[in-house]
């Protein structure tokens, strides 16, 4: 192929336009594609920047024009030329109104024909983008989402910055995180039989930067947690990860608020009101069964238990008995949007929720129609009109079970229903802190407490003396930023008193002796002077989903994992060979 000579690039294609009329250029970049028409080839050049129309003319150039019979598709190419005004525009492309008239051409590397289109919306496989990554990240869409994503990296350093917070990096070989997720285990060769874990998060390292006096830390940072991937679920996922210190809750949330602020403006031109909306988390699960609702919408859950206490309907007498509840949703004015083969479909998404099953009844013509109005008396049904405020064509759907059930099924059936409805607007930002969460959760599995968030995260004052006596009640400083239904970041005041940090260990079943042997190194820096601190660490990747208006976590992060954690590209994770095992004194199960 040919050296690019002479030539040296003046401009990029897709910003040049009608004020570049009559100058010459040096443009390069791909062949997006090329056609003939009699004494004239046609090429669109392709760069970072998009598209403009280049032209061979035997009369221009007949070197040029007879070099670019041999271009195809992806050849890169260098070409100097005149840019002129178009005859027939193309108004559908950014540079349509003009087209470049070629008198030199240099190409610079041939291709073969890709095995995917170099163009997006196509219906090609995702396994295949997978595989060809670097083919489908020169889709203009991927170039637009990881441009984006570089500017957003920079509005979060520069805001930090700005506000006197210091990047710092820290160690990914290192000891096991208490983010609770499963760890990625790194064999050390020199310390056989030994490993590294890769940081679920630098959570430890951000509280030993506040003990050594750095005040305000940042960090966009890889975490890494072997986890069930989902939707916006990634093996190794980037935080930017904030600790500072001599804070309580509002300090955190109101640096914060600004932050989200001007990420909202710069990327999205978009107005954010501060204060930002909060909710406590016993209200969102009551009201919307979630603790990250989705307030683009409504659709509010209701709890009836109270009417069916004593009802002559066992299922749900005898669920309230059992201590769980009854709650149910209504949708205004929709009953005729829901037939019969609707409502069986919905009854089979809430099962996969974990539903026993689900009812409803409908309110049309002044007639209250269920498949359960024969078991319930008059009364129930004249307060299930009043109290929910019930007007012609209402429709309800009701779920009785335990509370964790009700909850979950109802919040997953209020964000289905929405979106069949359309509700969903895509161009809304709905964003609220969810505070108060409770600072243990029940592990049935393990029998005992366990931290919700992590173990170093600080109890509300005033709940403080129930941690042994009423720990389902003691409420955590923690908070999440949660933004159309995702949880994009959270974080807490920590515990920096060890009289405290003791009886949270002893209330989620560490001995003393444990705590030490795992996070020995934060207790003895939490000897020598520690200030309060507290922080938060943002979702980077699920960050870019919604401003990218993506629903996939993989089209915001250049190369990805799979739903079962590999690089379809790489082919990534690998067998690795028997000397590499045997020199880090591994033996693998034959
Ligand atoms: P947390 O575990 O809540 O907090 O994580 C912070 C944010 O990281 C994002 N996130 C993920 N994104 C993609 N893939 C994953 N597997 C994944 N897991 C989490 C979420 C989440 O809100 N050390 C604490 C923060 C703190 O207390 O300061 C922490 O890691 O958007």
């Amino acid at each position: 192929m040919e050296s690019m000579g002479l030539l040296r690039k003046t401009n990029m294609c897709g910003e040049l336009t009608k004020k570049d009329i009559g100058k010459e250029v040096v443009l390069m970049g791909w062949v997006q594609k090329r056609r003939s028409l009699g004494g004239l080839i046609f090429a669109d050049l392709r760069d970072i920047t998009g598209l403009i129309q280049v032209v061979f003319d035997t009369e221009v150039n007949k070197e040029a024009f007879e070099k670019s019979e041999s271009l195809r598709s992806e050849f890169v190419i260098a070409v100097r030329g005149k840019v002129c005004e178009r005859e027939s525009k193309n108004l559908e492309m950014a540079t349509g109104e003009i087209e470049v008239y070629i008198d030199e051409l240099k190409i610079l590397d041939s291709a073969e024909t890709p095995p995917i289109y170099i163009k997006d919306n196509d219906d090609v496989s995702e396994q295949m983008r997978l595989k060809y990554r670097f083919l489908d990240l020169r889709k203009p869409s991927m170039q637009k989402n990881l441009i984006m994503r570089s500017k957003t990296s920079k509005i979060f350093r520069d805001f930090l910055y700005d506000n006197g917070f210091n990047e710092v990096e820290t160690p990914f070989l290192t000891k096991p995180s208490p983010e609770g997720a499963r760890d990625y285990l790194v064999p050390s060769r020199v310390n056989p039989g030994k490993f590294y874990a890769l940081p679920q998060s630098p959570q430890l390292f951000k509280q030993l930067l506040m003990v050594s006096g750095m005040n305000r830390y940042y960090q966009i940072v890889r975490c890494f947690r072997d986890e069930d991937l989902r939707a916006n679920r990634q093996p190794e996922f980037t935080q930017v990860d904030i600790e500072m210190s001599f804070v309580d809750v509002e300090d955190v949330i109101s640096i914060n608020e600004k932050l989200i602020q001007k990420i909202f403006k710069e990327i999205k031109n978009i107005d954010i009101e501060i204060p930002i909306k909060r909710m406590s988390y016993q209200v969102a699960m009551d009201k919307y069964g979630s603790d990250k609702p989705d307030l683009r919408f409504g659709f509010e859950l209701n709890n009836i238990s109270d009417i069916f206490v004593n009802s002559g309907f066992n299922a749900f007498k005898s669920t309230i008995e059992n201590g769980g509840v009854i709650k149910c949703i209504k949708i205004d004015s929709s009953s005729e949007e829901f037939s019969k083969k609707g409502i069986s479909k919905l009854e089979k998404f809430a099962k996969t929720y974990g539903a026993k099953g689900l009812t409803w009844f409908k309110y049309e013509n002044e007639v209250f129609e269920s498949p359960i109005s024969k078991f319930l008396s008059e009364k129930e049904i004249n307060e299930l009109i009043t109290n929910l405020d019930i007007k012609e064509k209402d429709i309800v759907f009701i779920v009785a079970d335990k509370e964790s059930v009700v909850n979950t099924v109802l919040g997953a059936l209020r964000i289905e229903i929405a979106r069949s409805k359309n509700l969903i607007e895509k161009n809304k930002f709905e964003l609220v802190w969810i505070t108060d969460f409770p600072l243990f959760e029940y592990s049935e599995e393990e029998d005992r407490y366990v931290a919700k968030h992590h173990p170093f995260t600080a109890p509300i004052d005033e709940d403080i003396d129930k941690l042994e006596s009423n720990p389902d009640e003691v409420r955590a400083k923690a908070y999440d930023i949660v933004i159309n239904g995702d949880e994009i970041g959270g974080g807490s005041i920590r515990i920096t008193n060890s009289n405290l940090q003791s009886r949270m260990f002893k209330a989620i079943g560490m001995t003393q002796e444990e705590a030490n042997d795992k996070f020995g190194y934060l207790l003895e820096a939490f000897k020598y002077g520690v200030p309060p601190h507290g922080g938060i660490a943002y979702g980077l990747d699920r960050f870019m989903m919604l401003l990218t208006d993506s629903d996939n976590i993989r089209d915001v992060i250049a190369f990805p994992k799979t739903q079962s954690a590999s690089c379809l590209m790489t082919n990534a994770p690998a067998i690795a060979s028997s000397e590499q095992l045997k020199e880090l004194g591994i033996d693998t199960i034959e």
